[in-house]
This record gives C-alpha cells, sequence and structure tokens, in this order.
C-alpha cells in the first residue's frame, strides 16, 4: 500500500463554496458534509451515485502503479467513492484528521487491534464492554499473545493508570458503557493517554453518537462507532468506523484494513451516508424520548433501578452533562422479580420489540443476562460483578413518542405479578 494515500477531503475541509467547518455548527455538518463528484463541468449530483464496480479498467500498465501511488480508484477492497463519501462526512462530524469504515462495528474493533497490537503487549480495557469486544480481548487477543487487565466499567481513570505497565500499549475505553450505561471520564482519558509513551487511547462511543458525545477533542487517538446503530440509524445495515487524530494512524490502519479485507460496501456506505443526514435530528428525539421513558422508569414500582446518564441518579450524571450534548437513547432497567421479572417485561411489551442491536428508529429491547451477556459468553460471577444482574434490561429508545412507548412498558410491567417481586 502506498504511504502517499490521504483521507478524502469533504466540501468543508476543501473551503467549497467559501464555507469552512468552523463556520458551520454540527446540526449543518451532519447534513451538508459531501466528498465532490463531478458529473460535468456545470453539475455535481447532491448524492452521490453508488459505485458498485470491483475493478476499474486502466488506460495504460503504468497507471496502475500511479494509482497505488497517488491514491484513486483500482479495485474496490482497495478504494472506493461511496466509502469516501462517507468516511469524509465522518470525519467532519468527528473533527479527525481521517476516517475508515468497516464492514462491522467489530471489524473495526479488530482491525484497530491487530493494527496496533503485537505478541507480549498488553491491553487495559472496562469491563463490562460490548459483548463481542470482551470476547475478543479475552479469548482472540491471548491467542495472539496479547495479554489484557480489565477495570471495572464506570471506575475512575485513575483505575486504569493504576494497572498500566511497561508492555501497555493501548488502554480502551467503552461510554456509555454497553449495557450497564456506566460512562468513563473523557477528558481525564485524553489526558492519561497523552501522559504516556507509546500507548494509544481508543474509545467506544457508539451509545452516544459522534453527534452527542464528540470524542476526537479530547485528546483521544481513535473514536470507533458501530454505524450499525446510531450513524446509520435504520437498522437496515451493519457497518463501523474508526476516526483518528493523526494521518499516520489512518494510514498504519488503512493498510491493515486494505490486506484485512474489513472493508464496507458501496450500497451500504451509500444507506450509510442517507441515514447520517438526519442523525442531529435522530439524537436529538432519542435523547429526550428517553429521558421520559427513564423518568417513568424510575418511579415505577416494580423497577429497582434505572441506568440513565441523563438521571441525577446515575452515579457519573455530572461527568456526562460536561462530555455529552444530550443523553442519547439508551436505558438500563433491573426489573424487580430476577430473570422472571425481566423475561416478563421484554416478552410482553407490543410496541417495543423484542430484538437485539440498537440505535434505530424504532425501539427495541433485550434482556442481556440471558441474550447478549448469557452463559455462552460470560460466566455468572463475571456477569454480575460487572452490573448485569438477573433482573437487567436493556432498552434502545426510538423516535416514536414517548408517551406510546410509556404506555406500552407500563402494561407489560403490569404482567409482573406481586407475588414475583413481593
Ligand atoms: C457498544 C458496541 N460496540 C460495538 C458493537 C459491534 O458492532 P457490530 O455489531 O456492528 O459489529 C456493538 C454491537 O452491538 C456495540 O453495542
Amino acid at each position: 500500500m502506498s504511504t502517499k494515500w490521504f483521507p478524502p477531503q469533504s466540501n468543508f475541509e476543501r473551503g467549497v463554496d467559501g464555507l469552512r467547518i468552523d463556520d458551520v455548527t454540527a446540526d449543518t455538518v451532519a447534513t451538508s458534509s459531501r466528498y465532490a463528484f463531478t458529473s460535468g463541468p456545470e453539475t455535481e449530483p447532491l448524492v452521490p451515485p453508488i459505485f458498485h464496480a470491483s475493478t476499474y479498467k486502466l488506460r495504460s500498465v503504468d497507471d496502475y502503479l500511479k494509482v497505488l501511488e497517488e491514491g484513486g480508484y483500482i479495485y474496490s477492497r482497495f478504494s472506493n467513492f461511496n466509502r469516501d463519501s462517507v468516511q469524509a462526512a465522518i470525519n467532519d462530524i468527528e473533527g479527525g484528521k481521517g476516517t475508515l469504515v468497516f464492514c462491522t462495528g467489530m471489524a473495526a474493533i479488530s482491525t484497530a487491534f491487530l493494527s496496533f497490537l503485537k505478541s507480549g503487549d498488553h491491553i487495559v480495557a472496562n469491563n463490562p464492554c460490548y459483548s463481542g469486544t470482551y470476547d475478543m480481548v479475552t479469548n482472540i487477543l491471548p491467542r495472539y499473545g496479547i495479554e489484557y487487565t480489565f477495570v471495572p466499567t464506570g471506575c475512575p481513570v485513575e483505575e486504569y493508570r493504576k494497572h498500566v505497565k511497561p508492555n501497555t500499549r493501548m488502554l480502551y475505553g467503552e461510554t456509555p458503557c454497553n449495557p450497564s450505561m456506566a460512562v468513563l471520564d473523557l477528558e481525564e482519558f485524553g489526558k492519561l493517554g497523552r501522559s504516556l509513551d507509546n500507548v494509544l487511547t481508543i474509545v467506544d462511543s457508539t451509545f452516544a453518537s459522534p453527534y452527542l458525545q464528540p470524542v476526537i477533542k479530547h485528546g483521544i487517538d481513535i473514536s470507533m462507532h458501530s454505524c450499525t446503530k446510531y450513524l446509520g440509524g435504520h437498522s437496515d445495515l451493519v457497518a463501523g468506523c474508526l476516526t483518528f487524530t493523526s494521518v499516520d494512524l489512518w494510514k498504519t490502519v488503512l493498510h491493515f484494513q486494505t490486506t484485512m479485507g474489513t472493508t464496507l460496501s458501496p450500497y451500504d456506505a451509500s444507506l450509510l451516508l442517507r441515514g447520517i443526514k438526519t442523525l442531529h435530528l435522530r439524537m436529538d428525539k432519542h435523547s429526550s424520548n428517553a429521558q421520559k421513558v427513564a423518568e417513568f422508569l424510575e418511579n415505577h414500582p416494580k423497577v429497582e433501578r434505572v441506568m440513565y446518564p441523563g438521571l441525577p441518579s446515575h452515579p457519573q450524571h455530572q461527568i456526562a452533562k460536561k462530555q455529552m450534548k444530550m443523553f442519547s437513547g439508551m436505558i438500563a432497567a433491573e426489573i424487580k422479580g430476577g430473570v422472571q421479572g425481566g423475561k416478563i417485561l421484554v416478552e410482553n411489551v407490543r410496541l417495543i420489540q423484542l430484538a437485539i442491536s440498537l440505535g434505530g428508529v424504532e425501539s427495541l429491547i433485550e434482556h442481556p443476562a440471558t441474550m447478549t451477556h448469557g452463559p455462552m459468553l460470560m460466566t455468572s460471577e463475571d456477569r454480575l460483578s460487572g452490573g448485569i444482574t438477573d433482573g437487567l434490561v436493556r432498552i434502545s429508545i426510538g423516535i416514536e413518542d414517548a408517551d406510546d412507548l410509556i404506555k406500552d412498558l407500563k402494561q407489560a410491567l403490569d404482567k409482573i405479578p406481586d407475588s414475583l417481586i413481593a
């Protein structure tokens, strides 16, 4: 892979029409970030066409090397116009120096790990975290000689520092965290990373979206998202992204991504770009809905505890206030009656759908102790020590009417017999 390739630049980065990124607000960036495609001297389609081509016809043999050296399109695993378009848009929202999009969120995470970690290295990560990340850290990285230490999710950043060793190369954080909703202090995390030599910081901020919680500005090296969730927003694609604080980091991962083949398809890149145009509107509605639902649940007699960063009772509410524009759409609620209580709720909602995943326009609910963080993944001791109690349910609040969602939860909670919670 050539070292001359550079991240695609959006209209705002190139100053097209005399507008720079600092001239507009985050709402406008989400809607108006574009990567140039010229259809002729006078016009340019507002929505880029989808380049399905796997390969490109060359005019001469020498052009092959020229494109490899200077950038351009030659083979779709190496680069593709639709990926460039969505990469430029996400990079604008994040305020980074370059973004790469991947075929899933896990492809983004595993490519980041394999790009920067090697045998003998050590990583500190929070636990619990997304189940796929947990599996990667505990079962896959050790097979390649990479050690890990877990710190409890929601702990002060100082805990990470205590576990840094001479061979530590990465600090990994997720915030708000899946499924416990604990929050990591991004400013402190960035400071810690910058105080250490040769240690990269990476944050999975999927639960917040880059619109509500830009990560890079805190001095964190890499921002990660499962674009399957809020960025895509319509439950119709799987994708992931990494945004970097330097072009050098971008280039390193581009090399690994190209060779590992973890790239996003042109069609999914195009769908993702469409989703991003309404990101700001959706995130506002997800957040205002979730605030109302969280307040309802917190006052319900069949609910033991609600974890939502927008509630003053959330242990890291002040940190969330500092770093999130609004508090997003994810709620964890511990239902009285243990596994049975949780199951009765998730199986009796009528508007909210029983499904894993999150971040789409429609509300979803799941029961982590038997589903995403169940016995096939972790022991019950690990699960409980991470705050994933038997009655915990995870709700992804959509953009429906908040009162309809509350009515739905109320009727499902009514189905939990009093005898179960006595
Ligand atoms: C916080 C978080 N990170 C990463 C992922 C992985 O994303 P994907 O399913 O797109 O691979 C998920 C998936 O649910 C997630 O919730």
